[in-house]
């Protein structure tokens, strides 16, 4: 959401960031952006509350000192390249869940590509009704809108691409070695470094619209991982050692999302399916699985193109499973 106020603050920032260090004076931020001097100072103040660190000086005016990894539109949308997803973007100090908050814009009429995001979520959604710990300035909590009509039953390939998508830039951004825990669990060295939600209203047997949500753990400490973490968890920092800029993943994400999105719409999932087995934490090994109300064992054979999963059970039946928790794994993931 780029107009009116929105756009002349990001020019601010742009002039301020091109001399960062440096300063710029008020006359000169005023009359090249052709604003009032009172109007710079209110951006000024403004850019201050959203965590900005800028210096005034009443003869030479403002300087910025150090810039904020926050994933505000200022710092997100003008460096987006993408040609759909993210241009309506809507961002959220705290909010209850990104998803909720998609699913309302959604209904409300919200465009193909709607991005949502918060630095911190209160009511955080997991998938089968758990909560996900979403404190502030951790984790990337992004949730998007798609308005692709799906027959119901190919409503989970979104969330996979989703999940498909983050291993890919796991691996080529950062080197690590990511793979998917079916449905959607993304881990890297055998723990969780990021959970995938979907939701949807349909019409019939077509979906209407899909939010599909994604919590990345980003700059977790150890101790942010205290209960009620259910599964081993982990986070970027952690694994490179070091914080990382969530405004550069979460560019990164986008950008690559919308390629691997617009590759599933022109070619269909069926392409992408031995991409995800590839990178499957499951497939080939024997599995304890956590199926609604039944505990199940077998052999993961491989995926539908729907996105369930094919077990050998022990009595040599093949089975579907649609909706599931993958407890245990033979030789750890
Ligand atoms: C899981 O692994 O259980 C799925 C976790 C999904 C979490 C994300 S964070 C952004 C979006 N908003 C939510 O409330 N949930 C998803």
């Amino acid at each position: 959401m780029m107009a009116g106020t929105a756009r002349t603050h990001v020019q601010v920032l742009q002039v301020l960031k091109e001399n960062m260090g440096r300063y710029v004076s008020g006359i000169s931020l005023a009359s090249g952006l052709q604003l009032s001097r009172t109007s710079i100072w209110k951006h000024i103040r403004n850019l201050k509350s959203l965590g900005y660190q800028l210096e005034s000086h009443p003869k030479e005016g403002y300087k910025l000192v150090a810039v904020p990894d926050l994933l505000i539109a200022e710092e997100i949308v003008p460096s987006l390249t993408t040609s759909w997803l993210g241009h309506s973007y809507y961002h959220y100090a705290q909010i209850g869940s990104t998803n909720d908050q998609a699913l309302q814009l959604a209904a409300q009429g919200a465009a193909h590509g709607t991005v949502v995001v918060a630095e911190e979520q209160t009511q955080g959604r997991g998938r089968l009704q758990r909560l996900w710990v979403s404190p502030a300035g951790c984790g990337i909590y992004l949730s998007m809108i798609f308005r692709t009509p799906l027959p119901i039953p190919e409503a989970p390939q979104p969330g996979m691409v989703v999940g498909l998508t983050l291993v890919k830039v796991l691996q080529e951004k950062f080197g690590l070695k990511a793979s998917i825990k079916w449905p959607n669990d993304v881990l890297v060295n055998g723990k969780k470094l990021a959970g995938i939600l979907a939701d949807m209203q349909s019409d019939q047997d077509t979906t209407r619209f899909l939010v599909v949500g994604i919590g990345i753990n980003a700059n977790y400490r150890e101790r942010d991982f205290a209960e009620p973490f259910r599964y081993p968890a982990t986070a970027l920092a952690l694994e490179l050692g070091a914080p990382v800029s969530r405004r550069q993943v979460l560019l990164d994400f986008l950008h690559r999302f919308e390629t691997e999105y617009d590759r599933y719409l022109k070619y269909g999932f069926d392409v992408m399916l031995p991409e995800y087995e590839q990178v499957s934490a499951i497939l080939g090994k024997q599995l304890k699985i956590q199926s609604g109300k039944e505990e199940l064992s077998g052999k993961a054979l491989g995926f539908t193109r729907e996105g369930a999963l094919r077990l050998r059970e022990s009595d040599g039946q093949e089975r579907v499973i649609w909706v599931g928790d993958v407890l245990r794994v033979e030789g750890g993931f």
